[in-house]
């Protein structure tokens, strides 16, 4: 990797302003899947993230035939319905986990056959986990391996078989999303229960398009088809707002408002961690929208004490773990991470993807298989890396957001190897920063 070729991430003092972020990635993929599911009906959506992955999204419901008319200021979807029309093509998901996880439900109880795909990144992703529940459900799924990978084909079925109760082995809302909506196409009832709880988007979601969540012994499942709720608005994505919190909080004399941001509980997980590190956080809702809560948080900068994390907190930090280590480095203590063996089948493997990185800035890391752990160096890190860094970001948006606040607080020299990554999630991320960040 050459310095000649990499980015050089610019250098910010201080961080002050108010901040709107795009809608929240996971709604916005739900929303728009939701809504396309409206027989006959038109969903107005406000603030839809748009990003690589939910265009993903987007692109496959017209590829089967849905409607979806960008307006002036908002998407209009005009809904099929649980049927969808033949693809003449292959459908391809790009890099997005939860369009792929969530379309294998939607494609294989379908009228017509076809094959699911995606890049090099995502054909390296698990989806046995999604493939085995579906093909017990009567499902024909057939891939490589056993259909564990994508390329996926999918023989329709037209109906699920249901009446089955699924304990799923890990905390994960795609999977779970999968299985709740797969009773839009079974007659009875397909049970899930998961070991935590992961983000619990689709069951707040469902019921404002008239789709009821029962829940039973722990386990929940969905009863009726979607209706369109007219209009919706989705709220700002909280992960993109971790990259905004972590550089104020992280900065000297920092004070940032982000406004009308998902204020979910089960996504809140970084705020709590960061709290009891000694963060300067507030929190004040606002509203709720299609069950979602929403309203403003305020970071300022803050001194950090360094926490293990483990057990049932780690599905709600799940995505913000890159961006928590960068801030433990500025913390005091231990800082150590465990039960998080997900992280090793993200965009890429991230725990190798943190503990490298963290290596090469010469800092010492103890991995393990379900996360890693180090000390913190305190408030002298500013000061401690004065030299040029040269780290990557195995192509994944939320290590090079991480690694971009880590490079634009120190004193030496940051260079990034891919920065373009970044639009996966969070387009506007480059500009934002500039936007609140004062050099
Ligand atoms: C997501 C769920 C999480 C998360 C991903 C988005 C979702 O994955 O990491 O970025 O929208 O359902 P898992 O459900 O696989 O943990």
């Amino acid at each position: 990797m050459e310095v000649d070729s990499a980015y050089l991430v610019p250098k910010y003092k201080t961080f002050r302003g108010e901040i709107k972020l795009r809608g929240d990635k996971s709604i916005s993929h739900r929303v728009l899947i939701f809504s396309s599911m409206c027989e006959n009906q038109e969903t107005k959506i406000y603030n839809i993230g748009f990003s690589d992955d939910i265009n993903a999204t987007q692109r496959i419901l017209m590829q089967l035939g849905v409607e979806i008319l960008n307006e002036n200021g908002f998407l209009k979807a005009c809904g099929k319905g649980i049927y969808f029309d033949e693809p003449s093509d292959i459908i391809y998901a790009y890099e997005s986990g939860t369009t792929a996880r969530i379309f294998c439900s939607i494609l294989a109880p379908q009228k017509f056959s076809s094959v699911l795909d995606g890049k090099e990144s995502l054909r390296r992703r698990p989806m046995k986990r999604v493939v085995e529940p579906l093909k017990k459900l009567g499902a024909k799924i057939w891939g490589k391996d056993d259909a564990s990978k994508l390329p996926l084909v999918f023989d329709g079925v037209s109906k699920f078989k249901g009446g089955v109760s699924f304990d799923l082995s890990v905390a994960s809302a795609q999977v779970k999303t999968a299985l709740l909506i797969s009773n839009f196409w079974s007659d009875s009832p397909v049970k899930v229960r998961e070991p935590f709880i992961s983000r619990d988007h689709t069951e707040r979601i469902l019921p404002s398009f008239n789709v009821d969540i029962r829940s039973e012994a722990g386990y929940i499942y969905a009863v009726g088809k979607p209706k369109s709720p007219g209009v919706i608005m989705v709220p700002g994505d909280i992960s993109s707002a971790s990259f905004i919190i972590a550089a104020s909080v992280l900065s000297h004399n920092s004070d940032v408002l982000i406004k009308d941001v998902s204020l979910n509980p089960t996504r809140l997980g970084f705020v709590e961690v960061l709290k009891n590190m000694g963060a300067n956080l507030k929190i004040y809702k606002t509203g709720q929208e299609i069950g979602e809560d929403y309203g403003d948080i305020s970071a300022s900068s803050s001194e950090l004490k360094n926490i293990e994390l483990k057990g049932d907190i780690i599905p709600k930090i799940i995505d913000e773990i890159p961006i928590l280590s960068v801030c433990a480095i500025f913390g005091e203590g231990v800082f150590r991470v465990r039960d998080a063996k997900e992280l090793r089948v993200k965009e890429t493997d991230r725990i190798n993807a943190i503990c490298s990185n963290l290596r090469s800035l010469g800092i010492d890391v103890q991995e393990y298989e379900d996360g890693f752990s180090f000390e913190g160096i305190g408030n002298s890190a500013y000061h401690k890396f004065s030299g040029d860094y040269l780290l990557k970001t195995f192509g994944d948006h939320r290590i090079a957001m991480s690694f971009f606040i880590f490079g634009s607080l120190i004193n030496g020299n940051l260079y990034l190897d891919d920065i373009s990554c970044v639009s996966k999630s969070y387009p506007d991320f480059l500009l934002d920063i500039k936007k609140i960040g004062i050099c």
